[in-house]
């Protein structure tokens, strides 16, 4: 959607402080021996609460109320039997609705301590989505996004998988202007909207590339396999830069 007033502002706001108040949450209650399952029902009851509603339930059929990608999962995990482990990175993606609003948030959390590579590996995948969204603003190239996480990935070493975009979102999960590229483009010519409402979310690796399907028609995995990281805020785009909204409250 592009906002064109406070009212739709505060709207987004508010399932924005949703969203990202109950990843940080599921985030602080995760630790070892703990099923992804157990996980997910802790997110679905604050979402509940709060009166929103998950939206990969509601829009796709997914499911889990949330995502959560284990280690070798690199999106859209279903949550399960899986036991979390000391020392796996485990990926929780919230998106939900309330009063017609739409907001998506993404991180990649430490379930205890991880081996150091892993550590730099969550820094620069946050550094990388803090970067995207330096470059959101009304009227600048959208393309801009995707060419400066480039930049800032193949100056360390990373690779970026390049098969899942960013995307619109505000009055549905994905909508206009559909893919946004978070690595490099040349041919997207496209500008920023003023008021536009879109994820940043790229997805960092120590060497993956592609995001290939998984035999249950959900969790997609690393091709080649190697460790992947994602961060994702919905922002606003206004003239003076971006305006995050899945900040926790
Ligand atoms: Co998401
Ligand atoms: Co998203």
């Amino acid at each position: 959607m592009t906002i064109t007033n406070e009212d739709e502002l505060d709207g987004l706001k508010e399932i924005g402080r949703i969203v990202a108040s109950t990843m940080h949450a599921m985030a602080r209650a995760m630790e070892p021996g703990m099923t992804t399952r157990e996980l997910d029902g802790i997110g679905r009851t604050l979402l509940e609460r709060d009166g929103a509603v998950p939206a990969p339930e509601a829009c796709y059929a997914f499911p889990g109320a949330t995502c959560i990608s284990v280690n070798e999962e690199i999106a859209h995990g279903i949550p399960g039997d899986r036991v979390i482990a000391r020392g796996d990175l485990v990926n929780i993606d919230v998106s939900a609705s309330r009063n017609g609003y739409f907001a998506d948030t993404g991180a990649t959390f430490r379930a205890g301590p991880v081996k150091s590579g892993l550590d730099r590996l969550c820094r620069d995948g946050k550094r990388a989505m803090a970067i995207g969204i330096d470059q959101v603003g009304s009227g600048r190239p959208l393309a801009g996004i995707g060419n400066a996480i480039g930049r800032f990935a193949s100056e360390r070493g990373y690779t970026l998988i390049r098969n899942l975009a960013s995307h619109g979102v505000g009055r549905s999960l994905h909508e206009y202007p559909e893919e946004i590229a978070t690595w490099p483009t040349r041919s997207d010519r496209r500008r920023i909207d003023k008021g536009l409402v879109l994820t940043v979310e790229p997805f960092l690796s120590k060497g993956a590339r592609w995001a290939t399907d998984g035999e249950d028609g959900w969790t997609l995995y690393a091709e080649p396999r190697a460790p992947v990281v994602q961060y994702e805020h919905t922002v606003v785009a206004t003239e003076r830069g971006a305006i995050v909204v899945t900040m926790p409250a």
